[in-house]
C-alpha cells in the first residue's frame, strides 16, 4: 500500500516507516519539525535501501496537504502527527487543542475530498478513566482525562468515530499505544527528546551516559510490589509492527476498530533501573522523589483483541528494550545532532 505517514520523521514514526518499507509498503512523510530531525528519515533510507519522500509541512496546512495529494495516490493515513508531551499540555493546553484537533480535522478533510477514508490513529493508553482495574481492554472506560493532552487524544477518537458513523466508507483503526521505550536494534534510530526528558527510559539512558547526574524515581509508597509506579513498557519495534499488521486488518474491515497495542506486562521503575544496570553492566545512579502529580500507581494492557483479530503481539523483552535504548544512546549521544534540529 502506499501510506501517507504524518509526524514520520518522530520517534514512533520513524520506526514504523523502515516496518512499512520492509513489509513492502511505499511511504511518503510530511513533518513539521517541531519535534524531530529529517536525519532519522536518512537513517531509515539508509537501513532499507529505500527512498523516502518527505515533505516539512504541517498538518494543519490544507494547501500544503493539497499539494501532497495532488502528487500522489494514497491508499490511506497513519497519524502520528502531534504533540505529546503531557506537562507541556496543561501550561500551552490551546496550543495542544490547536495542533492535535485542527491536524486531525484537516487531515481527515482532504483525506475524504480524495476518497482517501482509510485512517489509523496514534492514541494512547490516556484515554483510559483512572477508575478502571487493570489489565485495560479496549472496553474499559474512557474519559476523565487528567491533562489536556490526553483530551485531545480522547476527542481526535471522536472526532474519528462520528466520521466513520456518517460516511461508511471510512476505516478508523484507534491504536491506542501503552509506554513504547526502545530503539531499532541498528543503533542507528531511536528516542530524541528535546531537552530534558519528561519519560523514564530517556532520562535514564541520559543518566548511564552522564548526562543526568541521578534518575529521579516518583514516589516509592504505591501499592505496588516494591512501592513504585507500574507500566506497560513495549518495545518500539514492536510497536511499529502493530501498525503493519493493522493496516492489513483495516483493509479487510471498514469501520472503526480499537485496539490496545501493549504487551500484557506491567514493570516498576524499578524493575526498569535493574534491568538496565543488568544489560548496561553499569550501574544507574537513582534518588527517591516526591510522587509526580497526576501519575497512577498502575497501567497495563490487555493485548489479547489485538492478537486474536490482528494476529499481532509484543516479542521483545524488557533485556532488548533497555539494551537497544542504549546502543542508540551510547552510539549517538546527540540524538540525531543538534544542528539538524
Ligand atoms: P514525536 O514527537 O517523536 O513524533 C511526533 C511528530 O509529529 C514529530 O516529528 C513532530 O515534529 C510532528 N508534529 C507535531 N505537530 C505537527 C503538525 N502540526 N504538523 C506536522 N508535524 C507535526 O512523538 P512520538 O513518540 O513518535 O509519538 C507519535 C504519536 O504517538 C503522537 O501522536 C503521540 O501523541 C502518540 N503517542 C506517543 C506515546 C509515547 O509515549 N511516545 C504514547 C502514546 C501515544
Ligand atoms: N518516572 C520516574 N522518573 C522519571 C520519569 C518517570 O520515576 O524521571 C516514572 C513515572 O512516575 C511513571 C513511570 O516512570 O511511574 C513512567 O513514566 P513516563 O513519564 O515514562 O510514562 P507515563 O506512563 O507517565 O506516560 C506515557 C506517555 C504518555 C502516554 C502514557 C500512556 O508519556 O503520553 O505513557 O500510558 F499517554
Amino acid at each position: 500500500m502506499n501510506v501517507f505517514v504524518t509526524g514520520g520523521t518522530g520517534y514512533i514514526g520513524s520506526h514504523t516507516c523502515v516496518e512499512l518499507l520492509e513489509a513492502g509498503h511505499s511511504v511518503v512523510v510530511a513533518d513539521n519539525l517541531v519535534n524531530s530531525s529529517p536525519e532519522s528519515l536518512r537513517r531509515v533510507e539508509k537501513l532499507t535501501g529505500k527512498a523516502v519522500p518527505f515533505y516539512n509541512a504541517d498538518i494543519r496546512d490544507r494547501d500544503a496537504l493539497n499539494r501532497i495529494f495532488d502528487q500522489y495516490s494514497f491508499d490511506c493515513a497513519i497519524h502520528f502527527a502531534g504533540l505529546k508531551a503531557v506537562g507541556e499540555s496543561v501550561e500551552q493546553p490551546l496550543r495542544y487543542y490547536r495542533n492535535n484537533l485542527d491536524s486531525t480535522m484537516t487531515l481527515m478533510e482532504v483525506m475524504g475530498d480524495r476518497g482517501v477514508k482509510n485512517i489509523l490513529f496514534s492514541s494512547s493508553a490516556t484515554v483510559y478513566s483512572q477508575d478502571n482495574t487493570m489489565p485495560l481492554t479496549e472496553e474499559s472506560r474512557t474519559g476523565g482525562c487528567t491533562n489536556p493532552y490526553g483530551w485531545t487524544k480522547f476527542m481526535c477518537e471522536e472526532i474519528m468515530r462520528s466520521t466513520a458513523k456518517a460516511d461508511g466508507e471510512w476505516s478508523v483503526m484507534l491504536l491506542r499505544y501503552f509506554n513504547p521505550v526502545g530503539a531499532h536494534p541498528s543503533g542507528l534510530m531511536g528516542e530524541d527528546p528535546r531537552g530534558i526528558p519528561n519519560n523514564l527510559m530517556p532520562f535514564i539512558t541520559q543518566t548511564a551516559a552522564g548526562r543526568r547526574d541521578h534518575l529521579n524515581v516518583f514516589g516509592n509508597d504505591y501499592p505496588t510490589p516494591d512501592g513504585t509506579g507500574v507500566r506497560d513498557y513495549i518495545h518500539v519495534v514492536d510497536l511499529a509492527k502493530g501498525h503493519v499488521a493493522a493496516m492489513q486488518y483495516m483493509a479487510e474491515h471498514r469501520g472503526t476498530h480499537v485496539f490496545n497495542l501493549g504487551t500484557g506486562t506491567g514493570y516498576s521503575v524499578l524493575d526498569m533501573v535493574h534491568a538496565f544496570e543488568k544489560a548496561t553492566g553499569k550501574p544507574l545512579p537513582y534518588k527517591i522523589a516526591p510522587r509526580r502529580p497526576g501519575d497512577v500507581a498502575v497501567v497495563y494492557a490487555d493485548p489479547s483483541k489485538s492478537e486474536k483479530l490482528l494476529g499481532w503481539k509484543a516479542e521483545l523483552d524488557l533485556e532488548d528494550m533497555c539494551r537497544d535504548s542504549w546502543n542508540w544512546q551510547s552510539h549517538n549521544p546527540n540524538g540525531y545532532g543538534e544542528e539538524e534540529k
